[in-house]
């Protein structure tokens, strides 16, 4: 399967997974789930928009840091700057927030829910330059979560 395949498949599997459920926590953890599954990635998870910083939601992978200010660290950046970053070599990226050496390259991706960031989904490759513009295409679709409305009632 040419990568493309594998993300449009990913979002079928995940559409048809998470029908009917719209509380955000066992979403959440089942999506990366799917991805860690489909792509075998370093780390997946999810930083969620709780006031002025993200915390820690469903991941899997190695532990990470539990919280991270706006506009620190690439997570914080893409929630800043409301878009999608893909940093090639994290090494080079000024105040990326090394949570795992291991960690070579990452995308991280916003989710948004009126007009506003309410989360995050950080992926971490070991490799060097592993994510590009067809990654942020798919993940970009994947994150438009028809349960986004409800990610800030996991802090209420
Ligand atoms: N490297 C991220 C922090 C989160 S961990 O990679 C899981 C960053 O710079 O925002």
């Amino acid at each position: 399967m040419t990568r493309e395949e594998m993300y449009r498949d990913l979002i079928a599997r995940a559409e048809a997974l998470l029908d009917g459920e719209t509380r955000p926590m066992p979403c959440m953890a089942n999506i990366c789930a799917l991805i860690k599954e489909a792509f075998g990635f370093f780390w997946v998870g999810f930083y969620v928009v709780d006031g002025d910083e993200l915390v820690l939601g469903p991941f899997q992978g190695p532990v990470a840091c539990m919280t991270i200010k706006k506009g620190r660290g690439v997570c914080g950046a893409a929630w800043e700057r409301a878009q999608t970053i893909v940093v090639d070599d994290v090494e080079l990226f000024p105040g990326h927030i090394a949570c795992n050496p291991l960690s070579r390259s990452e995308i991280v991706v916003p989710v948004m829910s009126d007009g506003r960031v309410v989360a995050v989904l950080d992926i971490d490759h070991s490799e060097p330059g592993a994510f590009d513009d067809t990654d942020r295409r798919y993940l970009e679709r994947l994150m438009c979560l028809p349960f986004s409305g409800r990610i800030g009632e996991i802090y209420r």
